[in-house]
């Protein structure tokens, strides 16, 4: 049903064969050399491999001259981000907007706010290296979420708050945050990603007497198909310039090292290569 009302983002089987760890066809084509057992595929891919085997249902075809490591940015971050400001909020020029979690995927959507035409975009993380690429990238006003005042000189920065903030955090406090600092009449976006128990209770008056909105996304809300042809077209012109959230390449030796580091916050997006 998802995909025929052209919501793949939220596709059944494909949530099914996830959580089971096979391709959505419901088979495994990993196996242990030594044992034959079978490998779990993450996500219908798993493609630490210069090679994979995948449905052709999860496939989108993009032109042979993109480099691979740049096309790669567009799997998930990118979509997940840039999707989650055109399509889930579709943001309208003139807005004002906050991304709550500089990563990948916020750093995406605060790109993509750029490309909306927003006028006030608003960097917030608890990493000051964070917040300085934010505001090389584009971000007009930048706030640690460690200040005690943060939503407060948040609020009094961008008068009453922003239109639309973006949590791409992956967390309940990140969470609060993004609805502390939306506007009357505003929408709260989460593309965070945090325990399955983490919860959050919200004062419903203001939901109600404010007209407030909030917003689950997934893969942002995206139309893979239609999407990444069309994020692609706009980086390719300079107006998507993804390819500043490389932090670098990675043999894939060093994958442990790789992931340290991203769980540390040092890097944003690395690619593994296998030469
Ligand atoms: N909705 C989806 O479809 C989808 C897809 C991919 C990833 N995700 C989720 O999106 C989130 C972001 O992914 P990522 O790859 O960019 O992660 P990341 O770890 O690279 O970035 C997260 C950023 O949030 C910052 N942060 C942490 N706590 C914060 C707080 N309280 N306030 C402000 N900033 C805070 C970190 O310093 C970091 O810069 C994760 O939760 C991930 O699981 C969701």
């Amino acid at each position: 049903v998802p995909c025929a009302t052209g919501r793949p983002a939220l596709c059944e089987p494909g949530a099914a064969a996830n959580g089971k760890g096979t391709l959505l066809s419901g088979e495994r084509r990993l196996h242990f050399a030594e044992t034959g057992d079978a490998i779990h595929h993450h996500i219908g891919v798993s493609c630490f491999a210069d090679h994979a085997v995948v449905s052709r249902r999860s496939v989108v075809k993009i032109d042979p001259d993109v480099p691979l490591d740049q096309a790669a940015l567009f799997g998930c971050a990118v979509l997940t981000g840039v999707g989650a400001v055109l399509n889930t909020a579709a943001v309208p020029a003139g807005s004002r907007v906050a991304v709550i979690g500089l990563g990948g995927v916020g750093l995406a959507a605060l790109l993509a706010a750029r490309v909306a035409g927003a006028e006030r975009i608003v960097a917030v993380d608890v990493q000051p290296a964070k917040l300085a690429l934010a505001k090389d990238l584009g971000a007009t006003d930048a706030f640690d979420a460690r200040d005690a005042d943060c939503a407060a000189a948040l609020r009094a920065a961008t008068s009453g708050g922003v239109d639309f903030a973006f949590e791409m955090a992956g967390s309940q406090a990140a969470m609060k945050l993004a609805y502390d600092i939306t506007r009357r009449g505003g929408t709260t976006v989460t593309a965070g990603l945090p325990p399955p128990s983490a919860a959050l209770a919200l004062p419903l008056v203001s939901l109600v007497a404010e007209e407030r909105t909030v917003k689950g996304s997934y893969i942002g809300s995206s139309v893979p198909r239609r999407d990444v042809p069309r994020f692609l077209s706009l980086f390719r012109r300079g107006l998507l310039p993804v390819d500043r959230l490389m932090s670098g390449h990675v043999p894939l030796d060093d994958i442990n090292v790789a992931l340290d580091r991203l769980a540390a916050g040092e890097v944003v997006r690395q690619i593994v290569s296998f030469s």
